[in-house]
């Protein structure tokens, strides 16, 4: 052969050149850990492209390595966009674990095994002070609080992370390629803790079925409300999406109402609220903000907080309900800020001179009117000392292509510290009485831009007077 006619040949076969070796579609990817709820067990759940068995193999840190396997089962999820792609999602749960030891572990099967990752077992008992970090609105493009949370949460400081909703932006898109690369991209965080989520309107897109498919929340309603319990708080997960996205149901919504009446009379029974006299919920969009945009909670008629009037029925809002349960703190997300406010109840910090308590009694909402003069603060000077309303934390600026949002120049009386810097929170709920609160600037290298310690002698409603 020629030159001219090597040459030829070798033009010939650039394209398999250029395309190369396909990848290993059994290869486990997107590994990430969530807690099922039961003392001493963990989620690990991962993605494959071909279907494999699911396995994780793991050990005590220090033990003789992976000396116990875990066998689980793999979900086939079809994206719902053009292209149909499919891929397996794979769940096993580790049972047995010993509260607060340290696991090393790696997932596959024997066509393909994951890096090695490790956790610690979430300590069971009830004196337990858990710290978390907790954010919403974390996309693939401008994550820009991710790499500080990686080297944080690898460095041991946070027991549990909290996603209060809006994922990758989104992760439907490009076929839910999106979504792949937002898990491969949090797998340096969420193969290390469990990754607790609820959702947000970016899910929305084919009922959620991306959200829905790939997380692992407590419970039986494919992660979209659950609650859990750890150290002496009861903490609930919940979706606000229920209230925006009727064409996937009006009965969801009354669903999650009822379940949510249901699990607050649970954890307000004396002998629970003795020992997990902390209720935490968490929620994509929040029921108040003072962001410069129309966004729900900009509204006085805010859905999540009241309700709404045009749904037959009427669909009960949130607030009434978390006040009447004395639910202590609540978490949001959504706007690309972070706002703390001061112990609110009926759009005012101090006084409500009359409420409306909604409540589902045989399938029918009902109205209890109460009418109450007081004030909301545990007092001027420490309004965070036994409040007589919940306190409301929104924290959606970790970082995404939206960038962060804009305040409104005239915030409510019920504002207390606002910041359009890019961050995160941290929570540690100290012990039955103690839990505290700061806020990360990740603009300001990791500087902490607000804290505060909230306070509480007594829990429930009772609490309130
Ligand atoms: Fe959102």
């Amino acid at each position: 052969m020629g030159p001219a006619h090597a040459a030829c040949a070798l033009l010939s076969l650039a394209p398999l050149l250029v395309l190369g070796v396909p990848p290993i579609w059994t290869q486990p990817e997107q590994v990430h850990l969530s807690y099922p709820g039961e003392s001493g067990s963990m989620v690990v759940t991962w993605t494959t492209f071909n279907k494999t068995e699911s396995y994780v193999e793991y050990s005590l840190m220090g033990g003789r390595l992976f000396e116990m396997t875990a066998k689980g089962e793999a979900s086939l999820f079809v994206d719902s966009g053009k292209e149909k792609r499919k891929m397996f999602i794979h769940r096993v749960i580790l049972t047995g674990l010993k509260p607060a030891a340290t696991y090393v572990y790696h997932c596959g099967s024997a066509e393909g095994w994951s890096d090695i990752f490790f956790f610690t077992a979430l300590n069971n008992s009830t004196s337990f002070s858990p710290r978390f970090a907790l954010y919403g609105d974390l996309g693939n493009e401008n994550p820009q609080s991710l790499a500080r949370l990686q080297k944080e949460t690898q460095q041991g400081m946070y027991d549990v992370i909290l996603h209060i909703g809006d994922f990758a932006y989104d992760m439907h898109e490009d076929n839910a390629r999106i979504g792949d690369e937002f898990m491969r991209q949090i797998q340096s965080i969420a193969a290390y803790v469990p990754y607790m989520t609820c959702p947000g309107n970016h899910e929305a897109t084919y009922n959620f079925s991306n959200y829905r498919n790939r997380f692992s929340m407590p419970g039986n309603t494919e992660s979209l409300w659950y609650s859990w319990n750890l150290g002496s708080a009861h903490i609930i997960s919940l979706s606000t999406e229920v209230y925006f996205y009727l064409e996937f149901g009006l009965e969801l919504l009354f669903k999650q109402y009822e379940w949510l009446m249901k699990d607050l009379e649970e954890a307000n029974k004396p002998e629970n609220r003795a020992v997990r006299p902390w209720i935490i919920t968490m929620g994509h969009r929040p029921m108040y903000c003072s962001d410069d945009d129309q966004d729900d909670c900009t509204t006085f008629d805010s859905y999540v907080r009241r309700g709404r009037n045009d749904t037959k029925p009427s669909a009960p809002g949130l607030e009434d309900l978390f006040y009447l349960y004395g639910v202590d703190v609540e978490l949001w997300a959504h706007e690309h800020t972070y706002e703390r406010l001061w112990p609110v109840y009926g759009d005012k910090v101090s006084s409500s001179p009359h409420s409306c308590i909604y409540s589902l009694c045989s399938g029918s909402v009902t109205e209890m009117c109460v009418f109450l003069f007081k004030v909301f603060n545990g007092s001027k000077e420490q309004p965070y000392l036994n409040p007589k309303a919940p306190v409301h934390i929104i924290t959606g600026s970790a970082g995404c292509r939206e960038r962060t949002d804009r305040f409104n120049p005239n915030p409510k009386e019920w504002s207390a510290f606002r910041s359009t810097d890019y961050g995160y929170t941290r929570m540690q709920v100290v012990n039955a009485t103690h839990l505290y609160l700061e806020q990360v600037s990740d603009d300001q290298y990791g500087k902490v831009i607000d804290s505060i310690w909230v306070v509480k002698e007594k829990h429930g409603y009772s609490s309130w007077f």
